[in-house]
């Protein structure tokens, strides 16, 4: 694995529910109102992961069916446990090289994992490839290069104060695509048309420190990867900066929001 990926450990479901399915879970609707597809199609969600989006999907848009694929198979097992609905099916898959027939669904999703896959722009032909003609392609990532994951922005702010060399592993440079500009060129390039995007922000609120802190040392996800990385001592001096520095309400509870770009576009 490389030095930039080694940290992105996606494996336990219950830890990466309380890091990002949380949030995930709140801009999950947000999303779906936004992309306003019609009721009864086939559905795709790629990168499914604990079935956050999947849920949203089957409660709010009425698909005729729903599959959802991804490369944790924990996380399958977890999205099956928590997601029990007839019309929907889990499978563990690669989002490079989709097992599922050309021109067989009407819409495809993705939250959240454009930029972890090395191949995306074959990951977006992939998913070209499956919509029939007409379909919608619809994802969401949150917005790196431009700070707009506030809890996650302040915990690598500390971090690199303490450890220059996690600047590498910094989901704003490691993913410098997320803006507007270059994800439509992206999905442009794999041949969709009737590009949209809008931002869409939700509040990540914070009851106290702890509920800030703990699910960095879950281990799910960069961040949590490479909190967990750390020996105890380092550990320590990280946490202790983090009480001292993070903004606080009266009530002890931490506010930051999070902003993602959505993007929508057609197949041909
Ligand atoms: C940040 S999580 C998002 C999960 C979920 N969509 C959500 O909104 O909570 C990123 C997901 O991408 C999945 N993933 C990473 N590489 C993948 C690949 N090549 N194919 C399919 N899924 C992949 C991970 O297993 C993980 O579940």
């Amino acid at each position: 694995m490389s030095t930039t990926t080694r940290h992105d450990a996606w494996q336990e479901g219950d830890s990466y529910d309380a890091y990002m399915g949380r949030w995930s879970r709140a801009i999950a609707p947000l999303f779906l109102d936004w992309l306003d597809v019609e009721e009864g199609g086939d559905w795709l969600e790629v990168g499914c992961g604990t079935g956050a989006l999947s849920a949203a999907i089957l409660d709010r848009c009425a698909p005729g069916s729903l599959i959802g694929i991804d490369a944790s198979a924990g996380f399958v097992a977890t999205a099956r446990r928590a997601v029990a609905d007839a019309r929907a099916t889990f499978e563990a898959g690669d989002a490079q090289a989709l097992a599922l027939p050309t021109a067989s669904r009407d819409v495809v999703v993705s939250g959240l994992v454009l930029n972890f896959l090395p191949e995306r722009a074959w990951a977006l032909a992939e998913m070209r490839r499956v919509l029939r003609p007409h379909g919608t392609l619809g994802f969401y990532v949150w917005d790196y290069p431009g700070g707009g994951l506030g809890f996650l922005h302040a915990f690598w702010t500390a971090a690199v104060a303490l450890d220059p060399a996690a600047a590498d592993l910094t989901e704003e440079r490691r993913f410098p695509f997320c803006t507007r500009d270059a994800l439509v060129a992206l999905v442009q390039s794999a041949g969709l048309t009737n590009v949209t995007t809008q931002a869409i922000e939700v509040p990540t609120l914070f009851r106290d420190f702890d509920d800030y802190w703990h699910p960095f040392t879950l281990g799910a996800g960069p961040a949590p990867g490479y909190c967990a990385s750390l020996a105890p001592p380092q550990r320590e001096a990280l946490r202790a900066r983090l009480d001292r520095d993070l903004p606080r309400a009266a009530d002890g509870s931490i506010a930051f929001t999070a902003r993602a770009w959505a993007v929508k576009a057609r197949a041909p």
